[in-house]
């Protein structure tokens, strides 16, 4: 059977059974598993298929733009396609830039309270949800939204909450994914408790499958990695993963970013391979042991965080704005003027967009500005999720003045 044959009937089976599974393609066809594999990355490319360990699910949405009066065009779903590499912005104007990220994705059940708890206080909420998030999703979709093309790794439970996690992907407009799920634990959650008087919050964060990914399956990503201009991830997946993830990276030399949260001590021996750290301060508190309350304890900070080997240090310091700390030069970048809704999720815009800037070879200062113009826009908007786009960025850009600061 020639493969545009094999793959047509892969369609209608994903199309009738929703699910495939490798193995059992491989026996229907008599082909081995890695002709399977191949076959469902096609697909998964075109964005009709979800990746999951042992096969893929359809995505029906993506699927139904290429139904036409109730028939399947298969011939333009088998047809190689070109351009994959441009996007076009909605001025028409071509977007590049590849950003591949890994990461977590959590349920967050976001309760509203008047002010933070303290221990063994109950107060009454005024609002709460369930909504998207998890750092990965987050930084994933704020990438996407600032133009990048990013493909997005991530791990889910077996459970209601693992459909919830696919449909958000699928509804995020991010156009290339690989989505593994485990039997072993639940799809990460979050309880984040969100102060209605002056925007702050606290987050108890239940990883779940997120740190269930195997070297295997990070492995199996090697052909995004390479294609990709930046690495991004953070630290709510297990750290072996995240090993394996960097080490593709190096060996390919690619620019790679660990926003190290939550701060966790087993992260110290993988600095010396990273290109650019972009901790808060209560991260670069611990990653440093210097307690930060002003942009000279920041400084000091920065400067011992990059003994450990890292390139570039980039603190974020919420509403004040971000220390670029290098060998040779400290930058205070102030933040952009914001009506500050909810921060929760304010690191992730800043690094979704800082990966997608640099992966348009924006230089660093210039990556670091659009990255702050972004999530000032993002704490506009309720929810860890809710991401700015492109266009807005430019226009707060264009309408704000904004000068950098050289501390000497
Ligand atoms: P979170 O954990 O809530 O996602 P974070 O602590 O990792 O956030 P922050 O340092 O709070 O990250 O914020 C990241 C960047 O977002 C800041 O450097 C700044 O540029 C921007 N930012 C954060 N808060 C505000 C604000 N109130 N107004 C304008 N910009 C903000
Ligand atoms: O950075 C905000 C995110 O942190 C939330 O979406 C929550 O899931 C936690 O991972």
């Amino acid at each position: 059977m020639f493969k545009e044959e094999r793959r047509a009937t892969i369609l209608n089976l994903l199309i009738k059974d929703h699910s495939v599974s490798v193995s059992k393609l491989a026996v229907l066809f008599n082909v081995s598993q890695e002709t399977i594999r191949s076959d469902l990355c096609y697909f998964q490319k075109t964005g009709m298929l979800v990746r999951c360990y042992g096969g893929g699910i359809v995505n029906r949405q993506t699927l139904s733009r290429f139904i036409t009066k109730n028939k399947i065009d298969i011939s333009s779903t088998l047809a190689t396609p070109t351009n994959k590499d441009i996007r076009l912005n909605k001025d028409g104007a071509k977007m590049s830039g590849k950003v591949c990220i890994l990461g977590s994705f959590n349920i967050d059940v976001s309760a509203t309270v008047p002010w933070l708890p303290q221990s063994g206080e109950s107060i009454l909420a005024s609002q709460f949800g369930f909504y998207p998030g998890g750092k990965g999703a987050n930084q994933a979709l704020a990438a996407n939204n600032a133009g990048a093309d990013v493909h997005f790794i991530f791990k889910v439970g077996n459970d209601q909450f693992s459909a919830f996690a696919l449909n958000h992907i699928i509804q995020s407009g991010i156009n290339s994914y690989c989505a593994y799920q485990t039997d072993d634990a639940p799809t990460g959650s979050a309880l984040i408790y969100f102060s209605a008087e002056d925007g702050d919050n606290i987050i108890a964060i239940y990883p779940g499958a997120n740190m269930t990914l195997s070297k295997q399956e990070i492995n199996e990503q090697q052909g995004y990695i390479s294609e990709a201009a930046v690495l991004l991830m953070q630290l709510e997946t297990n750290i072996d993963a995240i090993e394996e993830f960097v080490h593709l990276g190096k060996l390919e030399k690619k620019t790679i970013i660990l926003n190290p949260a939550p701060y966790t001590k087993n992260v110290h021996h993988l600095l010396s391979s990273i290109d650019i750290l972009t901790p808060n301060e209560t991260e670069a508190s611990f990653l440093s042991g210097i307690t930060i309350t002003d942009i000279d304890d920041a400084k000091r900070a920065g400067y011992i965080i990059l003994q450990s080997g890292v390139k570039k240090v980039i603190i974020t310091l919420g509403a004040q704005g971000s220390l670029l700390c290098e060998h040779h030069r400290t930058l205070f970048i102030p933040a952009w003027d914001a009506v500050v809704k909810d921060a929760a999720g304010a690191g992730d815009a800043f690094n979704g967009a800082l990966a997608t800037s640099l992966a348009r070879k924006s230089d660093l200062v210039s990556a670091i500005q659009y990255a702050s113009a972004f999530a000032s826009l993002a704490v506009e908007q309720e929810g860890a999720s809710s991401m700015p786009q492109h266009e807005q960025v430019l226009h707060r850009m264009r309408t704000q003045s904004h000068d950098i600061v050289n501390i000497k």
